[in-house]
């Protein structure tokens, strides 16, 4: 087991280059399952969740290779003979491993794919990746934890309304409409910028997609697939959680690789809370402020707040001058840092999917616990600003999706280090 000791109170100060994003590595990476021609993924973050992925599509067949110093992925799927199972031992750890079941069960006609394991966060259920690909024509059923899907004709292009906005059904419809006959219109699809890159992705490889709204795709399958060289777009979370860093502990942080307008409502809200920005087109530097207001906000689908900085934030919220308050309406189950951060002398209450945070308050280090992936980064966050030495334990969750924080936190003067105990 590793955990990360964190000395507070130094100063941050430096650049910080964003790796690419992991949420759009994911998806893109179930979709070369589609294709035979040569697939070149570039910018590529190294983090567990994507090592997991390239593990499943090599378990299934695919002729993935993985240059870890150039941080890239070749896929060649010539003459490969796939097995269409995804096993539990590969899912329970990533539940984006769903997604294969999409590109498998419009590739080959049938797929049989684990049921996701629980997860911390909530119950996060996969009813609506379900229902997209049954209009798309798919048989299914559910038996021993596995997902059985046939389409023995192959999948046939559709009109879906998607019940509820969700990431991983929407990006598990749109690749598999992308090789199933005829046109596929999706209603009430999410638009993260992590799924316009996976659309960019698949018009590379030769498929007609059209947003033709903010959330509705036109899609003409294709099953007549082109060679595809593509870079990965820089990780948002990553960026959010290195500015946040930079509004708590920074005298000057330059963050760098990033697209700002794609994170418009962080920067807002940033902004309104007294935090000292300067935003160019693919970098911003963060400054010294000296108070810090309390605001409120709620996490939403994109463009909203997203979810995933929702514990960051947390930890400035802290650090603001007044009472603020965070609604988490995407899940039920993510103020797991809380405790902890209370721990460390926060005041946060919960009261259903609420939390008031009355600030300002002075933290003091702690041993604390990580639960998930983004709740363990809050608590590197207030380990930054903490009183002496906090220590986190469990990191693995940290790793499933940073990639080298502590080597990153470390150039910027932070004092972190991981320990194997
Ligand atoms: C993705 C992101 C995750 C982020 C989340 C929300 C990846 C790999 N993960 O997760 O980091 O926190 O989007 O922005 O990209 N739901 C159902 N039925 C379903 C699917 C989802 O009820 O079939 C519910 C979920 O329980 C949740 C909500 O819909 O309450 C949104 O989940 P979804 O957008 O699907 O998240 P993920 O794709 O799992």
């Amino acid at each position: 087991m590793q955990k990360l000791i964190v000395k507070g109170k130094k100063i941050l100060s430096g650049t910080v280059k964003i790796s690419g994003s992991k949420n759009a590595t994911l998806p893109i990476l179930a979709a070369s399952i589609l294709s035979e021609k040569k697939i070149e993924i570039n910018n590529v973050p190294l983090v567990k969740d994507v090592m997991t992925m390239s593990e499943l599509l090599k378990h299934i067949g695919s002729g993935i290779k993985v240059n870890l110093k150039k941080k890239k992925f070749i896929i060649n799927n010539k003459k490969r003979k796939f097995k269409t199972v995804a096993p539990y031992s590969l899912l329970k750890t990533m539940r984006a491993g769903v997604i294969v079941l999409g590109p498998l069960l419009s590739k080959f006609g049938k797929a049989k794919v684990s049921l996701p394991g629980g997860c911390a966060i909530g119950s996060r259920p996969v009813d609506i990746h379900l229902f997209g690909l049954k209009k798309l024509g798919a048989r299914i059923k559910i038996k021993n934890g596995y997902i059985f899907a046939e389409a023995k004709k192959g999948l046939v292009g559709a009109k879906i309304t998607l019940p509820s906005i969700s990431v991983g059904a929407t990006e598990n419809v749109i690749i598999a409409a992308s090789y199933a006959k005829g046109t596929t219109y999706i209603n009430n699809c999410a638009c993260e910028p992590e799924i316009k890159n996976l659309t960019d992705f698949l018009k590379k490889m030769g498929v007609k997609i059209f947003w033709m709204n903010k959330r509705k795709i036109k899609i003409i399958g294709n099953q007549n697939l082109k060679p595809v060289n593509h870079t990965m777009m820089f990780d948002r979370i990553e960026a959010g959680t290195f500015i946040i860093a930079g509004a708590l502990a920074g005298r000057r942080l330059k963050i760098t690789g990033i697209e700002s307008k794609i994170l418009k409502k962080e920067l807002t809200v940033l902004k309104k809370m007294g935090i000292n920005l300067k935003i160019r087109k693919n970098e911003v530097t963060v400054f010294h402020s000296n108070k810090i207001k309390s605001i409120s906000i709620n996490t939403e689908p994109y463009p909203g707040f997203p979810t995933d900085l929702q514990a960051q934030i947390m930890v400035l919220m802290i650090k603001a001058n007044g009472v603020s308050k965070i609604r988490e309406n995407i899940f039920e189950n993510r103020f797991m840092h809380v405790p902890e951060l209370n721990r460390m002398g926060a005041k946060i209450k919960i009261k259903g999917n609420l939390s008031v945070i009355d600030g300002p308050q002075e933290l003091n280090g702690a041993e604390v616990m990580a639960t998930d992936l983004r709740a363990s980064v809050s608590l590197v966050l207030a380990g930054l600003i903490g009183k002496n030495r906090t220590s986190i334990n469990r990191v693995y969750h940290l790793d499933r999706g940073y990639e080298c924080l502590e080597k990153k936190l470390k150039k910027c003067r932070a004092n972190i280090s991981r320990l194997n105990y």
